[in-house]
């Protein structure tokens, strides 16, 4: 049921009449067919588009962002290479002892997430000779298996690489549906709320407790089964749990409207805590209201209200800010008590693109400055340590509650603002709205900047009261994921160059003979007899992510922008894409 491919609208028409550098335009060759990179072109969304409306790129820039996406793709296959020969089908390549490991059903949870990433790279040979294997996989193991893990990782990456490669593969599909018939009987609880461990043998769970993060996580993969195998079951049963979710109050432990706390019963139905996180154990909850509203193109409106609800919450009570400095802080939060925690952790990154975008889809321009103040707190983790690499948790116990009137203002703002504050005839400055009435809040029509020299500042001096918690840096990919969402929404480069930084801080560090490995303290400098040992400050582990998502996000960081252009796709937690497009979504609603 593809939709037919219309004719593609240009990316950018800009008059030429100023002088300019010579514009680069890539060869034309013999007209191809419309790729499906580009989301064959054929989709108009009733939403306001999301990404900037790029420039013509110079041709001296263009030499450089192509040698940096290269670049990206020779880590990724390096990574792979060595995921291959010491560990294929396996879930995971132990990157220093090159012995794997099977946490995830052992599947082959790594060559499963890697899908969408080897056919976004066009490494089509590759992901070809995977094929053969898709057919083999055996879900039904005597084993406790994570429902929340086998959808995003397994029943995504399927799915993404199903559409990706043109749906030529039906055993993608095919094993798609077949790991989410043996997870369905994990639905069947009192609440409907699914199990967070499930045994395909035993056809049991393994205890009632589960998490917000884990139940609000099924909706887009289970939708979109739905849509490609035409049975509606799946939408209905992720249906189920967010009208569930909706209906929750004050009687099932929800304190505060949205803010859904952390763990869950799914036996009763109800909170077993009051802390609510927008990083672990929260987060892509949130995230998916967003996209679930985004992958409808706006039909369900609960989805969106659902949003706005839990993002208003969140701005009210969990938001902080740094005085004298323009980083956000966004730490769990006790709904009962109403008191802060102090910590954020790397997981939370993805907020600020989650926010840059519901920003432009909702016309939300409060949440766009929110993105940015929490994206600078993310990178400047990563900028003020020894490696470049981010820690997994951090702590800054000086702050203040976010204030819109006083976060990251000038004096002379501060003083504009002040006379607002004593005079009622004055309207309030900062809520004049984007002006001739424009529907989204992006700076329309200006010009992208593009250039070979950038300078980033430099890093700021630390907070006082900044701590780090967890050293690690486990290749997690939220911060990438958030500065490709923004670059791809702002058209800034500084995006770019953050995500560059954290590129060459990952191979300095990280890498191995073989492959890839997390990084035990990101403070640490390289002493003396350090030399002689490479491996002296990284742990034998290799998530599955660095190759669903932490390369795939820097290499479309510098690829084209209409390359799974955020108009055409929307990523599921795990940065696996599924087209957008005029779905049919009656069977899933219709009882
Ligand atoms: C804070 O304000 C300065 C000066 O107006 C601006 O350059 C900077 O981008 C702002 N920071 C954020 C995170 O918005």
């Amino acid at each position: 049921m593809l939709t037919t491919p219309t004719k593609e609208i240009p990316v950018a028409v800009v008059a030429t009449e100023k002088k300019k550098a010579p514009v680069y335009t890539a060869p034309t060759k013999a007209p191809v067919k419309q790729s499906i990179l580009l989301g064959f072109g054929g989709f108009l969304s009733k939403l306001p588009q999301i990404q900037h409306n790029f420039s013509p790129e110079p041709r001296e820039y263009t030499i450089q962002r192509e040698a940096r996406r290269n670049a990206v793709k020779t880590s990724f296959i390096h990574g792979w290479t060595g995921y291959k020969t010491y560990a294929m089908g396996h879930d995971e390549l132990k990157p220093l002892t090159n012995r794997p490991s099977d946490p995830f059903g052992g599947w082959g949870a790594t060559m499963i997430d890697s899908l969408s990433t080897l056919l976004i790279m066009e490494l089509n040979d590759e992901y070809a000779r995977i094929m053969p294997r898709i057919s083999k996989i055996n879900f039904k193991v005597d084993e406790d298996i994570s429902v929340f893990e086998s959808i995003i990782r397994y029943l995504g990456g399927f799915m993404s690489a199903y559409e990706l490669g043109e749906r030529k593969q039906d055993s993608l599909l095919q094993k798609a549906e077949k790991l989410a018939i043996e997870l369905l009987p994990a639905f069947d609880t009192p609440s409907g709320l699914p199990h967070h461990l499930w045994n395909p043998v035993q056809n049991k769970p393994n205890n009632r407790e589960t998490l917000i993060a884990e139940v609000g996580t099924v909706q887009l993969e289970f939708m979109m089964l739905s849509q490609l195998t035409g049975n509606p079951i799946y939408g209905q049963k992720a249906q189920a749990i967010t009208d569930f979710l909706d209906n929750m109050g004050y009687e099932h432990g929800l304190y505060i409207k949205g803010l859904y706390p952390t763990a869950m019963d799914t036996h009763q139905g109800r909170f077993k805590n009051a802390i609510s996180s927008f990083g672990a154990m929260g987060d892509s909850a949130f995230e998916y209201f967003l996209k679930e509203y985004i992958l409808m193109d706006g039909r369900v409106p609960q989805y969106a209200r659902m949003y706005i609800q839990s993002i208003n919450s969140m701005k009210k009570h969990m938001l902080r800010q740094v005085p004298g400095y323009d980083l956000l802080l966004l730490p769990p939060y006790d709904t009962q008590h109403m008191q802060h925690r102090n910590s954020m952790d790397h997981l939370t990154c993805f907020v600020p693109g989650m926010l840059a975008m519901g920003s432009v889809t909702l016309n939300e321009p409060e949440d766009m400055e929110i993105a940015k103040g929490l994206l600078e707190t993310c990178v400047f983790m990563y900028r003020t340590t020894e490696t470049g690499l981010s820690p997994e948790t951090w702590s800054i116990p000086k702050t203040v509650p976010y204030n819109p009137l006083t976060y990251n203002k000038t004096k002379t703002q501060l003083a504009k603002l002040r006379d607002w504050w004593y005079n009622d005839e004055l309207i309030n400055p900062l809520l004049v709205q984007p002006k001739n009435g424009s529907e989204t809040v992006r700076e329309e029509t200006k010009e992208t900047e593009y250039s070979t020299k950038y300078q980033l500042p430099p890093v700021k001096q630390r907070p006082d009261s900044l701590y780090f918690g967890d050293k690690r840096y486990l290749l997690r990919p939220e911060t990438v994921e958030s500065l490709f969402i923004m670059y791809r929404i702002t058209g800034d480069q500084k995006y770019q160059e953050y995500g560059w930084e954290i590129y060459e801080s990952i191979e300095k560090w990280c890498k191995t003979k073989s492959a890839y490995a997390s990084i035990r303290n990101v403070e640490r400098k390289r002493e003396d007899g350090d030399e002689e040992d490479e491996e002296f400050n990284q742990i034998d582990s290799m998530e599955t992510f660095l190759f669903a998502e932490t390369f795939k996000y820097l290499y479309l960081l510098f690829s084209p922008p209409d390359v799974i252009s955020l108009d055409k796709f929307i990523f599921n937690t795990e940065a696996h894409p599924f087209l957008r497009k005029q779905w049919n979504w009656d069977r899933i609603f219709k009882k």
